[in-house]
C-alpha cells in the first residue's frame, strides 16, 4: 500500500551506492543511475540510447557483447571480478586510502531481466566498488612476496652457513691432523738423528775392532805355534767370526736404510702438513702428489696399484698444503671405489694455459643421479663412520679459492675421473686477499 511521499523503487535504483545499467542485446543503454553518472561524468539523459562501448570506450566492445550474449542465451548470470579486470570502467578511486588506488577497482554482475511474458529483453549490469578490498589484498600479496623473498634469502643463508661450518670443521680437522703430523715429525727427528749418527760411529768402531782381530790372527799365525793356531781356529769357529764380520756390516747397512726411510717419511709429513705455511707459493705439484702418496701409502698399498703418468708441468701459484688435501681426498675416494686389485692413474699436464692433475680409477663409477650432488657437503654414499661426505666439498672450495675448476666424469661399472684444473698464476689481488 503506497503512502504519500514513499520513494519509488526506481528512485532507489537511481540513488543506490552501486552502478546500475540496463542494456539490451546490442549493448545499448536503457538505464543509467546516479552512481554511473557521477563516476563517468555522463548524465543519464546523454547516456541512455547510446551503445555502452561508444559511451565508455574503455569497455571492450567484443568482450561486452560476448558477456551479453552469454546472459541472453544461457539465461543466467555472468561475472567480472576485479582480479581479472580491475578497472572495467575508467572511474577514479573513490577512497584513495593509499596512493596506489588511483582508479576504482570494480566487480561487475550481469543478470537477465525477464518481462512478464517470460522473454528476456534486458540485462542489468550491477557494478560494485571493490577498491578497499582490492587495495588490501594487493598490499597483502606484496607483503607475502616480500616475506617469501626474505624466506628464500634466509634459506640460502642457512645453506651457506651449513657449508661454511662443514668446511670449517673439515679444515679444522685437517689443521689438527697437520699439526699432529708436524709435531710427530719433529719429535721423531731428534732420536732418528742421534740413532743415525750413533750407527755411523758404531760402523766405524766395528771396522776397527775387526781390523784389530785380523791383525791379532796374523800375529798369531806368524808365531808358528800349532797349538795356538788351533785354539784360535776353534775360537773363530765357535763365534763364527766370518759370519759376524759380514752380518754386522749388513745389519748396520740395513738399519741405515731403514733410518733413511724414516727420515723421508718425516720430511713428507712436514711437507704434507705445512703447518707453518698457509701461504701462496710456487708449488711443485708432482712433489705434492708424491708426498701425499707417501702419507697415505699405508692405507692403499696392499689393494691398489698406482700408475703415475706425470707430464711436463710448470710450478703453480698455490697454497701447497691445501692442494695436498685435495689430492689426498681424491686418491682416497678412488681407492675406496676400486677395492681390491684396482688401479689409480695420476696424470698431469697442461692444456690451454691451465695445469691439470687427473685422478682416474677403474672402480665402481658414479650413478648419474649423484653426479651433481657430489660436491654438496655431507653427501655420501658410504656407511656411517666411513664417509663424512666432506672430502669433495672441501676439495671443491679449495680449488675454487685457487680460481681453478674441479671436473668429474664417470661411467658406472667402468670408473671415474676427477680433474683439477689450475691457473698457473693467481689473479693479482686474489693471492693476498684470500690467503
Ligand atoms: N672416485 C670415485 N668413484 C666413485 N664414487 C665416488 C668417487 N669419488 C667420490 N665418489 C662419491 O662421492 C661421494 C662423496 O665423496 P666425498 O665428498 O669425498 O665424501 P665421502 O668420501 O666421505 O663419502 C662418495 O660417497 C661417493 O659416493
Ligand atoms: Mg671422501
Amino acid at each position: 500500500m503506497a503512502t504519500v511521499g514513499m520513494p519509488t523503487l526506481a528512485s532507489v535504483l537511481q540513488q543506490i551506492n552501486l552502478g546500475v545499467v540496463l542494456l539490451d542485446a546490442e549493448a545499448r543503454v536503457h538505464f543509467w543511475n546516479d552512481f554511473m553518472a557521477v563516476n563517468s561524468g555522463t548524465r543519464a539523459e546523454t547516456a541512455v540510447g547510446q551503445l555502452l562501448f561508444e559511451l565508455c570506450p574503455e569497455v571492450p566492445e567484443l568482450w561486452i557483447k560476448k558477456k551479453l550474449e552469454s546472459v541472453f542465451t544461457l539465461e543466467n548470470m555472468a561475472f567480472s571480478a576485479w582480479q581479472q579486470r580491475p578497472h572495467l570502467f575508467d572511474f577514479a578511486g573513490s577512497r584513495p586510502i593509499t596512493g596506489q588506488a588511483q582508479k576504482m577497482f570494480q566487480n561487475a554482475t550481469f543478470f537477465p531481466l525477464r518481462e512478464e511474458g517470460g522473454a528476456i529483453t534486458l540485462v542489468c549490469l550491477a557494478l560494485t566498488d571493490a577498491t578497499d578490498i582490492a587495495v588490501q589484498q594487493l598490499a597483502l600479496a606484496e607483503l607475502n612476496q616480500l616475506l617469501q623473498a626474505e624466506k628464500d634469502e634466509q634459506t640460502r643463508l642457512i645453506k651457506r652457513l651449513e657449508e661454511t661450518q662443514a668446511q670449517l670443521l673439515q679444515s679444522e680437522k685437517m689443521a689438527a691432523i697437520g699439526q699432529l703430523a708436524a709435531g710427530v715429525a719433529h719429535e721423531i727427528n731428534n732420536p732418528v738423528g742421534f740413532v743415525n749418527s750413533n750407527l755411523g760411529s758404531l760402523k766405524g768402531y766395528f771396522d776397527e775392532v775387526f781390523a784389530v782381530l785380523t791383525e791379532y790372527q796374523t800375529l798369531i799365525a806368524a808365531q808358528g805355534n800349532p797349538e795356538l793356531d788351533s785354539a784360535v781356529q776353534a775360537l773363530n769357529k765357535k763365534a763364527d767370526v766370518d759370519f759376524l764380520t759380514q752380518d754386522i756390516a749388513e745389519l748396520i747397512r740395513e738399519s741405515q736404510g731403514g733410518l733413511d726411510r724414516v727420515k723421508r717419511i718425516v720430511v713428507d709429513l712436514r711437507d704434507f702438513s705445512h703447518v707453518d705455511s698457509s701461504e701462496w707459493n710456487m708449488a711443485d705439484l708432482h712433489h705434492g702428489l708424491d708426498s701425499t702418496l707417501n702419507v697415505i701409502w699405508n692405507e692403499i698399498k696392499y689393494r691398489v696399484e698406482i700408475i703415475k703418468e706425470y707430464g711436463d708441468i710448470p710450478a703453480v701459484e698455490a697454497i701447497g698444503a691445501q692442494l695436498n688435501q685435495v689430492f689426498m681426498n681424491l686418491i682416497i675416494n678412488a681407492s675406496h671405489a676400486v677395492g681390491e686389485g684396482g688401479h689409480i692413474w695420476l696424470r698431469t699436464g697442461t692444456q690451454d694455459g691451465e695445469v691439470f692433475v687427473e685422478v682416474r680409477d677403474d672402480g665402481c663409477g658414479i650413478d648419474p643421479d649423484n653426479l651433481n650432488r657430489l660436491f654438496e657437503p655431507f653427501f655420501t654414499t658410504k656407511p656411517v663412520g666411513k664417509g663424512t661426505g666432506l672430502g669433495l666439498s672441501l676439495a671443491y672450495s679449495i680449488i675454487n679459492k685457487h680460481h681453478g675448476r674441479l671436473t668429474v666424469d664417470s661411467v658406472v661399472g667402468e670408473g671415474s675421473r676427477f680433474t683439477v684444473w689450475l691457473p698457473q698464476r693467481q689473479p693479482a689481488a686474489a693471492a693476498e686477499a684470500d690467503a
